[in-house]
């Protein structure tokens, strides 16, 4: 079907009226209808700047795609307080991405291991073939590992540097390209042949020293010391104190049209290496400040995919004005960072429902009818009477009308 058909078709299957098919009709809704299929139109979300960033003595303003709200501002602020020592010192990995071969049903394993790395550079040779212009720029495929996952089971990983690329297109292409080969060397069967999200090669770092005072004395920094053993000794809690971190992470990936769910997954499988546990770290210096560290795999790209495609991500990355998807994946890991220590210190000190709710009480005014033109009119009599929820959002309403 035509994207036309398509919408007349959901129109009608679904009961829309004009009004509502109409919400899918947004400016990028003919580009949207080549990246995927059987596309109606496009769905929006809110897009914010966090602010205050200073990242290896650079400004960057951190465009923000997400729904929730209070995630921006709470960034905003953590960036803040880190900028009084000095900002984020960050700093990534060359571009290494992993792709798995599955090789079973070998004559023998431990010849077919070590044929494997007898074959070294025929494989690489091969695999590099695939992308002449990735070649160009420095990458390819750099190395290879050989893993016994059991008895009769094989795993090739090929290392291959993506340069400013996610990768796994180039990946997965070269992962199929030495198919043949490895079943000849191996003389077994090959299976499963895809990138790895579990970014082990490609991590991002980044630490901040957040000055005690600016952050409210040295018994926040105990409390927050408190709130992240917590997050080590507990994974109900390490879920959510990752989760913190995602939600700024996310909402930059998001809006630079890459991958958040490759993403989502490097960072969770990594916690979970060695046990599931937080992707900060917490301690004091000498001085008793807190130090905020993170560690996490961060396979970004800025070219190619829905980097190149999408006119917004093209945008957004323009705003944040970063030269390299090293540079991307650096922004990110100290945006997560400044994320957690704010959900941090508001959940260890007043708790986070009140900044929360206050900066939530427009959306609640919203869902309780009231028109945008006066929600905030309405999100602010909620916010001063400390009532902020949809019976009193509605009474509110009918007041001022
Ligand atoms: C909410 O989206 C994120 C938090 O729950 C994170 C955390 O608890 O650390 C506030």
């Amino acid at each position: 079907m035509s994207l036309d058909e398509r919408r007349k078709t959901i129109k009608e299957l679904a009961n829309l009226t004009d009004e509502e098919i109409a919400y899918y009709d947004g400016n990028l809704t003919n580009i949207a209808d080549k990246m995927v299929e059987n596309v109606i139109g496009t769905y929006e979300m809110p897009l914010g700047i966090a602010t205050n960033f200073l990242i290896n003595r650079n400004d960057y303003l951190i465009p923000m795609a997400i729904e929730e709200a209070s995630v921006i501002a709470a960034a905003s602020n953590a960036a803040k307080i880190a900028r009084v020592k000095g900002g984020f010192t960050a700093y990534a990995d060359e571009p290494i991405m992993l792709g798995q071969i599955q090789i079973i049903n070998m004559d023998n394993i431990e010849v077919a291991q070590i044929e494997i790395l007898r074959h070294k550079k025929e494989i690489i040779e091969l695999a590099n073939t695939c992308d002449q212009t990735l070649i160009k720029f420095g990458g390819g495929c750099k190395d290879i590992e050989v893993r016994k996952i059991s008895d009769d089971m094989l795993v090739v990983h090929l290392l291959v540097d993506c340069r400013d690329a996610m990768g796994a297109n180039a990946i997965n292409t070269m992962t199929e390209k030495v198919k043949e080969k490895i079943k000849d060397i191996t003389k077994g069967d090959v299976l499963l042949k895809i990138i790895s999200n579990l970014a082990i090669y490609r991590k991002a770092y980044s630490y901040a020293i957040f000055d005690k005072e600016a952050l409210g004395g040295e018994d926040v920094v105990d409390k927050i010391l408190m709130a992240y053993e917590f997050a080590e000794s507990d994974i109900f809690r390490c879920a959510t104190h990752n989760k913190g971190i995602m939600n700024g992470i996310d909402a930059l990936i998001m809006a630079t049209g890459n991958d958040f769910r490759a993403i989502e997954a490097g960072a969770h499988s990594y916690a979970a290496l060695n046990g599931y546990a937080p992707l900060t770290h917490y301690s004091r210096d000498k001085d008793g400040n807190l130090v905020g560290s993170i560690e996490i795999p961060m396979a970004v790209g800025i070219i190619g995919g829905a980097t190149r495609i999408h006119p917004q991500a093209k945008t957004n990355l323009k705003i944040l004005n970063v030269k390299s998807a090293g540079e991307l994946a650096e922004v990110a890991a100290s945006l997560g960072l400044a994320q957690n220590l704010a959900a941090l210190k508001a959940l260890s000190t007043e708790g986070i429902q009140r900044g929360h709710m206050e900066l939530h009480a427009r959306n609640i005014a919203i869902s309780a009818g009231v028109p945008s033109e006066i929600a905030d009119k309405v999100a602010e009599i909620m916010i001063k009477d400390k009532k902020i929820n949809m019976e009193y959002a509605k009474e509110i309403f009918e007041g001022i009308k």
